[in-house]
């Protein structure tokens, strides 16, 4: 549906059909939820199975507006208003102290709730009609690349839910920055396209997140599990100003070729296809004859992010087995994409 006008019919379906316990993926401006009916811990369950997803992971609760989100806290500090204000609707996630009513399932038995007013027009007109608090975590199987096209969800989920809105690709391409404001002091969870430096224009300097722990390791905090994000190419990291570096990704880029017996001179015999994630051409010579599937991403953070996903998603349809990814830059700006990239690169 043209995400500027939805389609009335399809979101009065896809309300009635969250109110009564059925799953909806919907287009957010950072990537597609898969949402349930987040005071019915039955539909909260059905995510958890539809997804493959271990009950310790907490999901995001989404409301149209910043009432409906009091309804699901217990307190509601300044810091929580202030942001409000200045960020709502978009990609902001503000963990507070959770109601009563919102069952264990949706926060994993944590005493935070997780909330957010997307600013994508077909979620919020669907969460008006709906008139129910809707949890949502992005809609893909645990720890595979979040969607951010209709298409994309359906490849991961079809079948497995009950509805399918298409708002087309989604605008940010990067999941919401995630701030808890339970303790005594803001604290960064999750970096994202808001940065951390524009959150403390408004509440002051954050804390920083706890460092990702092994999937196997015992969890220190929600949503922190390393491998996340990740294509099924291996994905790997390079510097692109560092010959070395550049000398190293090639080799191991031929290292993983394995030439058809008839014909050892050609790359287009490998039985391994190398992807790459660039952020200008021409990449050096040596680079070039190695990968098959070069993708230049825009060389800002904004446009980095809408792509990131949708490539790494082609690049898996392509067939790839290795993703060469040229470093992006250090600055504030890209640490949403980075944390994105360096969880992907974690074998
Ligand atoms: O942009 C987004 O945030 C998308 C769209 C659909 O809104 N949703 C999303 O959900 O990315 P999900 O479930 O894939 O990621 C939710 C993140 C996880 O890292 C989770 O641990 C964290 O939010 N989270 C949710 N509730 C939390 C809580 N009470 N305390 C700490 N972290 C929480
Ligand atoms: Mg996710």
């Amino acid at each position: 549906m043209d995400p500027l006008l939805p389609d009335a019919a399809a979101i009065s379906r896809a309300a009635e059909l969250l109110r009564s316990g059925d799953l909806v993926a919907f287009p957010t401006e950072t990537v597609y939820g898969l949402g349930a009916h987040a005071l019915d811990a039955r539909a909260v369950r059905r995510v958890f199975e539809a997804k493959g997803r271990p009950a310790f992971n907490p999901l995001i609760v989404h409301v149209p507006e910043v009432m409906a989100a009091w309804t699901v806290v217990s307190r509601w500090p300044d810091s929580a208003g202030a942001l409000a204000e200045r960020f709502w609707p978009g990609p902001l996630t503000l963990v507070l102290p959770r109601a009563d009513r919102v069952p264990d399932d949706v926060t994993a038995s944590m005493p935070t709730v997780g909330i957010r007013i997307p600013r994508h027009p077909v979620a919020l007109a669907l969460l008006r009609e709906a008139r129910i608090p809707v949890a949502a975590p992005s809609a893909n199987r645990y720890t595979e690349l979040s969607p951010t096209t209709a298409q994309h969800v359906s490849r991961a989920l079809g079948g497995r839910i009950a509805m399918i809105l298409d708002g087309g690709p989604t605008q940010v391409g990067i999941e919401s920055t995630v701030v808890d404001l339970s303790g005594d002091r803001p604290m960064l969870l999750r970096p994202g396209a808001i940065s951390a430096y524009e959150l403390a224009e408004v509440v002051g300097p954050l804390g920083a997140p706890p460092p990702p722990v092994r999937a196997d390791a015992p969890r220190p905090g929600p949503g922190m599990v390393e491998k996340h994000y990740a294509p099924r190419a291996r994905l790997h990291l390079f510097d692109a100003g560092d010959g070395e570096a550049v000398r190293r990704v090639v080799e191991l880029a031929h290292g993983h070729a394995q030439p058809a017996p008839e014909d050892r001179t050609t790359a287009s015999h490998v039985r391994e296809r190398v992807g790459a994630l660039l952020l200008a051409s021409p990449s050096p010579a040596a680079l070039a004859q190695v990968i098959q599937e070069p993708r230049i991403l825009p060389r800002d953070p904004a446009g980095y992010a809408r792509r990131l996903y949708a490539a790494l998603h082609e690049l898996d349809d392509a067939g790839c087995t290795l993703v060469l990814v040229e470093r992006v830059p250090g600055e504030g700006a890209w640490a949403g994409v980075r944390d994105r990239l360096e969880r992907a690169s974690h074998a």
